[in-house]
């Protein structure tokens, strides 16, 4: 199902919007705007709450000790695997390891799982329309193994052409990287069909799913996805958090991606022997707090309803869309049929970094740039777009305010 298949449910933006006392700021005298929400969301006091509980009342080092708060702290932070586990709907908790983020949970399953299938002449298939974060380790991966990477095109609205996909496939190929939504251009991309048509090949599949898990309900079994990765400090919550989920029978076939206390069964001088998963995979002392307070985070959302958050969403696009249309000299990059409400336009003669520097005048926070997507870019021929993204915080209001900022743009450079 994609947002757009979604029963509308209106949200009261005005009352959620008081969660959030950043959105209160002034900027060059002007309220905030803010709309780079694919890079970074913001966060709630009743997410930032939970992070002062626990720093007030809850914080030891887990799993090492048997006093209280170690005790406590270790009970928390498995609670949140397990709120975890229920918002993608993975068949265990164990399934959910915690990492630093996306690209975190990314490196893990190209250097734990590439390291030990891919040999020379293997081929790794991934999209144009991936972040650099599902491009580089692939590549490093490669580069030792002799493997090579194959790229699924997309044609002039941003839509992968799964025909062509299709027709990547062959005895070398090995795995299948791709993303849920693009972070440049916001394409949903249709993953359950991708993951379907590598199984019939028996390859497996990661999917990043960053810019997804904020905004589409994600049912991991549904897509029936290999390994699914995600970034706490999208969804509301802090960063230097994120997940991978990995199929259990996987990730125990899995080599262990970095090695240090806790992912041990015993060491000695000859040899280590790992610890069941997820700790084989949590090496260290693992951002405790952020994972607790991740948590809460899911909590807001669930609280909320990501159907709802996700309806919401679509009549944004929508209705900026519609606006962008009617603006001349303003061109959409990325005009998929199934979309996230992220907008990345250009303004003819004038360089998105100008666009975005005139716009935060106003107080309006666009992102601009190639957004780690620079195959992306390529293949629209730009070097680089201007790119709104919007949150469930977000209003129409704040649209119009757009279209008159990037006016103002226009006027300026007339
Ligand atoms: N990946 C994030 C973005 O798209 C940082 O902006």
């Amino acid at each position: 199902m994609t947002a757009r298949d979604l029963p509308a449910a209106p949200l009261d933006v005005a009352a959620l919007r008081r969660d959030f006392p950043i959105l209160d700021l002034k900027i060059n005298g002007k309220p905030l705007i803010f709309l780079d929400n694919a890079a970074s969301s913001q966060m709630p006091r009743q997410v930032m709450a939970r992070w002062v509980k626990y720093r007030s009342e809850q914080h030891a080092n887990i799993h090492r000790a048997v006093h209280y708060l170690s005790e406590t702290a270790t009970a928390e932070y498995e609670k949140a695997r397990h709120k975890v586990q229920a918002f993608i709907n993975a068949a265990e908790s164990r399934e959910c390891i915690f990492t630093s983020g996306t690209t975190d949970g990314i490196n893990l399953v190209a250097h734990g799982y590439g390291r030990r299938f891919f040999g020379p002449g293997d081929e790794i298939i991934l999209t144009t329309l991936e972040h650099h974060s599902n491009i580089v380790p692939w590549q490093m991966v490669a580069e030792e193994k002799g493997a090579k990477i194959r790229v699924v095109p997309v044609n002039d609205r941003g839509e992968l052409l799964v025909d062509e996909y299709r027709r990547l496939f062959s005895a070398k190929t090995k795995f299948v990287a791709l993303t849920h939504v693009s972070n440049a251009l916001g394409t949903i991309t249709p993953v359950r069909e991708m993951i379907a048509i590598a199984h019939e090949h028996g390859v497996p599949v990661l999917v990043d799913g960053a810019q997804a898990a904020p905004h589409l309900k994600v049912d991991v079994q549904a897509l029936d996805c290999d390994f699914y990765a995600f970034s706490g400090h999208k969804l509301c919550g802090p960063t230097g958090i994120g997940v991978l989920y990995g199929k259990a029978a996987l990730l125990e076939k899995m080599q262990p991606f970095k090695g240090g206390g806790d992912m041990i069964l015993s060491v000695t001088f000859e040899k280590t022997t790992y610890a069941p998963i997820p700790a084989k995979f949590e090496a260290g002392t693992p951002p405790i707090g952020e994972a607790i307070t991740l948590g809460a985070a899911i909590d807001y959302l669930t609280g909320i309803g990501i159907e709802r958050i996700a309806a919401h969403e679509t009549d944004l696009l929508d209705y900026a869309t519609d606006r962008f249309n009617r603006l001349k000299g303003v061109r959409l990059i990325g005009t998929a049929e199934k979309k996230a409400a992220v907008l990345s336009f250009a303004v003819e003669g004038v360089h998105p970094h100008d666009v975005g520097s005139l716009l935060n005048d106003d107080g309006v926070a666009i992102r601009t740039g190639h957004h780690c997507a620079q195959p992306v870019m390529q293949r629209f021929r730009v070097p680089a777009t201007c790119r709104a993204s919007f949150a469930f915080y977000n209003t129409t209001a704040e649209v119009d305010a757009l279209v008159e900022s990037i006016g103002r743009v226009q006027k300026l450079f007339a």
